[in-house]
Protein backbone atom coordinates (compact mmCIF):
# COMPACT_ATOMS: atom_id res chain seq x y z
CA UNK A 1 0.00 0.00 0.00
CA UNK A 2 1.44 3.40 -1.30
CA UNK A 3 2.06 6.14 1.55
CA UNK A 4 -0.84 7.99 0.67
CA UNK A 5 -3.80 5.23 0.87
CA UNK A 6 -2.20 3.98 4.01
CA UNK A 7 -1.81 6.71 5.89
CA UNK A 8 -3.71 10.16 4.44
CA UNK A 9 -6.94 11.03 5.16
CA UNK A 10 -8.27 11.01 1.25
CA UNK A 11 -10.95 13.52 0.61
CA UNK A 12 -13.81 10.90 0.43
CA UNK A 13 -13.09 9.96 3.72
CA UNK A 14 -16.18 8.42 5.40
CA UNK A 15 -16.65 7.57 8.86
CA UNK A 16 -19.76 5.95 10.60
CA UNK A 17 -22.07 7.97 12.53
CA UNK A 18 -21.56 6.99 15.42
CA UNK A 19 -18.01 7.45 15.22
CA UNK A 20 -16.59 10.43 17.80
CA UNK A 21 -14.21 11.27 14.32
CA UNK A 22 -11.06 11.55 16.77
CA UNK A 23 -8.39 13.39 14.14
CA UNK A 24 -5.81 15.49 16.22
CA UNK A 25 -4.78 18.51 14.99
CA UNK A 26 -0.62 19.46 14.12
CA UNK A 27 0.14 22.00 16.56
CA UNK A 28 1.39 23.69 13.59
CA UNK A 29 -2.21 24.37 11.88
CA UNK A 30 -3.31 25.91 15.03
CA UNK A 31 -0.51 28.38 15.54
CA UNK A 32 -1.16 29.04 11.52
CA UNK A 33 -4.74 30.30 12.79
CA UNK A 34 -3.35 33.00 15.16
CA UNK A 35 -0.04 33.55 12.92
CA UNK A 36 -2.18 34.16 9.68
CA UNK A 37 -5.51 34.38 9.86
CA UNK A 38 -6.95 36.02 13.64
CA UNK A 39 -5.17 39.24 12.15
CA UNK A 40 -8.27 39.35 9.64
CA UNK A 41 -10.11 40.45 13.18
CA UNK A 42 -8.36 43.37 13.25
CA UNK A 43 -7.48 44.65 17.27
CA UNK A 44 -9.94 40.95 18.49
CA UNK A 45 -6.98 39.23 16.72
CA UNK A 46 -4.20 41.51 18.51
CA UNK A 47 -1.16 39.09 20.47
CA UNK A 48 -2.19 41.09 23.48
CA UNK A 49 -6.20 40.88 23.26
CA UNK A 50 -5.71 37.50 22.67
CA UNK A 51 -3.47 37.15 26.18
CA UNK A 52 -6.16 38.75 28.05
CA UNK A 53 -9.14 36.09 26.60
CA UNK A 54 -10.51 33.45 27.13
CA UNK A 55 -10.68 30.41 24.90
CA UNK A 56 -12.97 27.33 24.75
CA UNK A 57 -11.85 24.19 22.77
CA UNK A 58 -14.86 21.98 22.96
CA UNK A 59 -14.18 18.88 20.97
CA UNK A 60 -10.13 18.62 22.33
CA UNK A 61 -9.85 14.90 21.90
CA UNK A 62 -6.65 14.49 23.41
CA UNK A 63 -5.60 18.21 23.95
CA UNK A 64 -3.43 18.94 20.69
CA UNK A 65 -5.34 22.40 19.83
CA UNK A 66 -5.47 22.83 23.18
CA UNK A 67 -1.81 23.52 24.18
CA UNK A 68 -1.03 24.94 20.97
CA UNK A 69 -3.42 27.69 21.96
CA UNK A 70 -2.40 27.69 25.52
CA UNK A 71 0.56 29.39 23.75
CA UNK A 72 -1.07 32.71 22.87
CA UNK A 73 -4.22 32.80 24.92
CA UNK A 74 -4.90 33.69 28.40
CA UNK A 75 -6.95 30.76 29.13
CA UNK A 76 -7.66 27.55 27.41
CA UNK A 77 -10.42 25.58 28.61
CA UNK A 78 -10.73 22.59 27.23
CA UNK A 79 -14.06 19.81 26.62
CA UNK A 80 -14.99 16.89 25.13
CA UNK A 81 -17.62 14.14 24.99
CA UNK A 82 -15.32 11.09 25.32
CA UNK A 83 -14.16 11.35 28.87
CA UNK A 84 -11.85 8.99 28.15
CA UNK A 85 -10.04 10.25 25.81
CA UNK A 86 -9.91 14.08 27.29
CA UNK A 87 -9.61 12.95 31.38
CA UNK A 88 -11.96 15.58 32.70
CA UNK A 89 -15.74 15.23 32.33
CA UNK A 90 -17.99 14.82 29.33
CA UNK A 91 -19.56 17.36 27.56
CA UNK A 92 -22.01 17.11 24.66
CA UNK A 93 -20.99 20.49 22.61
CA UNK A 94 -24.39 20.50 20.89
CA UNK A 95 -26.11 20.29 24.24
CA UNK A 96 -27.89 23.91 25.22
CA UNK A 97 -26.47 24.41 28.52
CA UNK A 98 -22.61 25.15 29.37
CA UNK A 99 -19.83 23.09 31.30
CA UNK A 100 -19.38 24.02 34.82
CA UNK A 101 -16.17 24.86 34.11
CA UNK A 102 -17.12 27.29 31.31
CA UNK A 103 -20.23 28.68 33.28
CA UNK A 104 -17.33 29.91 36.13
CA UNK A 105 -15.12 31.64 33.73
CA UNK A 106 -15.21 34.92 31.88
CA UNK A 107 -16.12 34.32 28.62
CA UNK A 108 -15.80 32.69 26.29
CA UNK A 109 -14.51 35.14 23.89
CA UNK A 110 -13.38 33.01 21.45
CA UNK A 111 -14.54 28.88 20.38
CA UNK A 112 -11.89 27.36 18.66
CA UNK A 113 -11.91 23.98 17.22
CA UNK A 114 -11.41 21.10 14.76
CA UNK A 115 -15.12 19.38 15.04
CA UNK A 116 -16.67 16.35 13.78
CA UNK A 117 -16.94 17.21 10.13
CA UNK A 118 -20.46 15.19 10.11
CA UNK A 119 -21.13 17.45 12.90
CA UNK A 120 -19.30 20.67 11.77
CA UNK A 121 -22.68 22.79 11.13
CA UNK A 122 -24.14 22.07 14.52
CA UNK A 123 -21.02 23.28 16.01
CA UNK A 124 -20.99 26.34 14.14
CA UNK A 125 -24.39 27.26 15.00
CA UNK A 126 -23.99 26.54 18.82
CA UNK A 127 -20.19 28.24 18.37
CA UNK A 128 -21.66 31.76 17.83
CA UNK A 129 -24.68 31.04 20.47
CA UNK A 130 -21.86 31.11 23.24
CA UNK A 131 -18.55 32.95 22.21
CA UNK A 132 -18.36 36.44 22.59
CA UNK A 133 -15.59 37.46 19.39
CA UNK A 134 -15.70 35.27 17.37
CA UNK A 135 -15.55 30.78 16.41
CA UNK A 136 -12.84 29.47 14.62
CA UNK A 137 -13.44 25.88 12.95
CA UNK A 138 -10.50 24.03 11.10
CA UNK A 139 -12.75 21.89 8.68
CA UNK A 140 -11.87 20.08 5.06
CA UNK A 141 -12.08 23.16 2.44
CA UNK A 142 -15.11 20.93 0.85
CA UNK A 143 -17.40 22.28 3.99
CA UNK A 144 -17.24 25.27 1.00
CA UNK A 145 -19.90 23.49 -1.15
CA UNK A 146 -23.08 21.73 -1.31
CA UNK A 147 -26.42 23.34 -1.76
CA UNK A 148 -27.77 22.10 1.46
CA UNK A 149 -25.35 23.76 3.32
CA UNK A 150 -25.40 27.00 1.54
CA UNK A 151 -29.17 27.13 2.48
CA UNK A 152 -28.36 26.73 5.82
CA UNK A 153 -25.05 28.63 6.37
CA UNK A 154 -23.44 30.58 3.65
CA UNK A 155 -26.24 32.13 2.39
CA UNK A 156 -27.30 33.89 5.75
CA UNK A 157 -24.86 33.37 7.44
CA UNK A 158 -21.24 33.91 5.87
CA UNK A 159 -17.97 33.15 7.58
CA UNK A 160 -16.32 36.50 8.47
CA UNK A 161 -13.07 34.79 7.33
CA UNK A 162 -12.30 31.75 4.92
CA UNK A 163 -8.93 30.78 5.27
CA UNK A 164 -7.38 28.05 3.11
CA UNK A 165 -3.85 26.43 3.77
CA UNK A 166 -1.91 26.78 1.00
CA UNK A 167 0.36 23.58 2.08
CA UNK A 168 -1.97 20.19 2.82
CA UNK A 169 -2.23 19.50 6.82
CA UNK A 170 -2.19 15.68 7.60
CA UNK A 171 -5.07 14.39 9.39
CA UNK A 172 -4.76 10.32 10.58
CA UNK A 173 -7.73 8.86 12.50
CA UNK A 174 -6.44 8.71 16.40
CA UNK A 175 -3.00 9.99 15.96
CA UNK A 176 -0.08 12.13 14.89
CA UNK A 177 2.48 11.59 12.22
CA UNK A 178 5.52 14.21 11.21
CA UNK A 179 5.78 12.01 8.32
CA UNK A 180 2.35 11.60 7.30
CA UNK A 181 0.98 13.04 3.93
CA UNK A 182 -2.18 13.99 2.46
CA UNK A 183 -4.75 14.46 -0.55
CA UNK A 184 -7.60 16.56 1.27
CA UNK A 185 -7.26 20.75 1.48
CA UNK A 186 -8.10 22.35 4.90
CA UNK A 187 -9.24 25.96 5.85
CA UNK A 188 -10.05 27.87 8.69
CA UNK A 189 -13.22 29.70 8.51
CA UNK A 190 -13.95 32.33 11.08
CA UNK A 191 -17.46 33.64 12.49
CA UNK A 192 -18.95 36.12 14.77
CA UNK A 193 -19.61 35.62 18.05
CA UNK A 194 -22.50 36.95 19.84
CA UNK A 195 -21.34 40.34 20.57
CA UNK A 196 -18.87 41.27 17.48
CA UNK A 197 -20.22 44.20 14.73
CA UNK A 198 -19.72 42.78 11.81
CA UNK A 199 -19.25 45.43 9.29
CA UNK A 200 -19.97 43.59 6.07
CA UNK A 201 -21.39 40.40 5.46
CA UNK A 202 -18.41 39.40 2.54
CA UNK A 203 -16.10 37.26 3.31
CA UNK A 204 -12.37 38.13 3.76
CA UNK A 205 -10.14 35.34 1.45
CA UNK A 206 -6.65 35.15 3.28
CA UNK A 207 -3.97 32.71 1.75
CA UNK A 208 -2.63 30.89 4.73
CA UNK A 209 1.18 30.79 2.93
CA UNK A 210 3.47 27.77 3.52
CA UNK A 211 4.14 27.72 6.86
CA UNK A 212 4.46 24.16 8.44
CA UNK A 213 8.63 24.49 8.79
CA UNK A 214 8.53 27.78 10.44
CA UNK A 215 5.55 26.85 12.79
CA UNK A 216 6.33 23.24 14.28
CA UNK A 217 8.26 23.27 16.97
CA UNK A 218 10.32 20.21 19.23
CA UNK A 219 8.00 17.74 20.95
CA UNK A 220 5.04 18.35 18.37
CA UNK A 221 5.07 15.19 17.57
CA UNK A 222 5.59 13.39 21.36
CA UNK A 223 2.56 12.23 23.04
CA UNK A 224 0.39 14.24 25.39
CA UNK A 225 0.91 13.46 29.00
CA UNK A 226 -2.05 12.32 30.26
C1 LIG B 1 -11.58 15.82 14.69
S1 LIG B 1 -11.41 15.45 16.42
C2 LIG B 1 -10.59 16.87 16.99
C3 LIG B 1 -9.79 16.72 18.24
C4 LIG B 1 -9.05 18.01 18.68
N1 LIG B 1 -9.90 19.18 18.51
C5 LIG B 1 -7.80 18.21 17.87
O1 LIG B 1 -7.86 18.96 16.89
O2 LIG B 1 -6.79 17.60 18.18
C6 LIG B 1 -13.10 15.60 16.95
C7 LIG B 1 -13.36 15.46 18.44
O3 LIG B 1 -14.74 15.79 18.66
C8 LIG B 1 -15.22 15.04 19.75
N2 LIG B 1 -16.68 15.09 19.67
C9 LIG B 1 -17.50 14.41 18.82
N3 LIG B 1 -18.78 14.77 19.03
C10 LIG B 1 -18.77 15.72 20.02
C11 LIG B 1 -19.78 16.50 20.69
N4 LIG B 1 -21.07 16.39 20.34
N5 LIG B 1 -19.40 17.35 21.67
C12 LIG B 1 -18.10 17.46 22.02
N6 LIG B 1 -17.10 16.76 21.44
C13 LIG B 1 -17.43 15.92 20.44
C14 LIG B 1 -14.56 13.68 19.55
O4 LIG B 1 -14.53 12.94 20.77
C15 LIG B 1 -13.18 14.08 19.03
O5 LIG B 1 -12.26 14.17 20.10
Amino acid sequence: MSQNRSSAVMAQRREPHDSLDFFPTPPWATRALIEHVLVGLGKYGYRSFLAHSVVWEPACGEDHMVNALAEYFGEVIGTDVDARMHGGPPHDFLMPYLPYIVEHRPGPHFVITNPPFRLAAEFVARGQEVAEIAVAMLVRTVFLEGAARYREIFESNPPLIFAPFSERVPMLKGRLDRKASSATSYAWFVWPGRDFKRTSIDPKLIWIPPCRKALERPGDYEEPDR
